[in-house]
């Protein structure tokens, strides 16, 4: 039976880190602050908001939501932003994706200022992580790496497989395992034999958003397992893209979902704004 990776627990101490960290900015008078922009209705996106906002009052970071209606026009959204960029209150801006019909998402992502954005989705941010060279890492795949670390599970040398190629997730997901000396494999939808490549994955990270997408057949014994996916089963019980009850079997680690990769994403996204308040008073 697999070691279960318990993201709440690794993500607790990630936050409490954060919190000593920003309480000691405080003691210097710097008060870190992130603003989070959410626009029409989404109950996802709802309640990741509100997942952020719950850490933000852990961590004694000010959260400052923008709720916006469904109707919003890309003008007025990039003016809110334009503010916030120029607001020395706020340190770290996030806009949840997705966004409602009509809106431009990589336009909104390319206006929020570099400095200040943690979610490392902007041009500028994504060079820097191929590079090494980065202030914010994309939280996802972060979060990730900082659960490999607390479990003492080193990728270097190891085959290291990601299924997935997003922008948020797959490719910095690669990079970073590149980082670490990783020999990285991206699969994605066209790619041939996928069960072949995945079975011989040391670290196989699955980022998909299908249920039940990978089954035992897919991995080889004693693989490590992080499960990035959010989906729903056919009884709407949440669940990831991992056929947990069979792969736990084959596995020497697994991430569970919910409680795995989840809690750490948020974790580093507090982490990410405390950089950036640090950052942006030279610290
Ligand atoms: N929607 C789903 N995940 C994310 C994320 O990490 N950041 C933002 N901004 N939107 C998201």
């Amino acid at each position: 039976m697999a070691k279960i990776i318990d993201g709440k627990k690794i993500s607790a101490a990630v936050r409490d880190g954060v919190k000593a960290e920003v309480a000691k900015l405080k003691e210097q008078g710097i008060h870190t602050c992130l603003a989070v922009i959410i626009v029409g209705d989404d109950p996802a996106s709802k309640i990741y908001v509100a997942n952020k906002e719950k850490a933000c009052e852990y961590t004694g970071i000010e959260s400052r939501k923008y709720a916006l209606p469904a109707e919003t026009k890309m003008e007025e959204l990039l003016a809110l932003i334009d503010k916030l960029n120029n607001d020395k209150t706020v340190n770290g801006i996030l806009c949840q994706l997705p966004l409602p019909k009509g809106l431009d998402e990589k336009r909104v992502i390319e206006a929020i200022s570099p400095q200040k954005d943690v979610d490392a989705f902007c041009h500028e941010n994504v060079g820097k992580i191929m590079t090494g060279e980065f202030d914010f890492l994309p939280c996802t795949p972060a979060g990730i790496m900082e659960m490999l670390e607390y479990e003492g599970i080193d990728p270097a040398g190891k085959n290291c497989v990601v299924i997935g190629r997003s922008n948020i997730v797959g490719k910095p997901m690669g990079m970073l395992l590149l980082h670490k000396n990783g020999t990285v494999t991206i699969c994605h939808s066209r790619t041939r034999d996928l069960p072949e490549v995945t079975r011989r994955a040391d670290i196989l990270v699955s980022a998909v958003g299908k249920a039940n997408f990978v089954t035992a057949d897919m991995v080889g014994d004693g693989a490590v397992v992080i499960d990035v996916g959010m989906n729903r089963d056919e009884n709407g019980k949440l669940c990831g893209d991992v056929l947990f009850s069979e792969v736990e079997k084959k596995a020497s680690a697994i991430t569970p979902v919910p409680g795995g990769v989840g809690p750490m994403t948020i974790a580093v996204l507090m982490k990410n704004t405390l950089t950036a308040a640090r950052r942006q008073n030279n610290l």
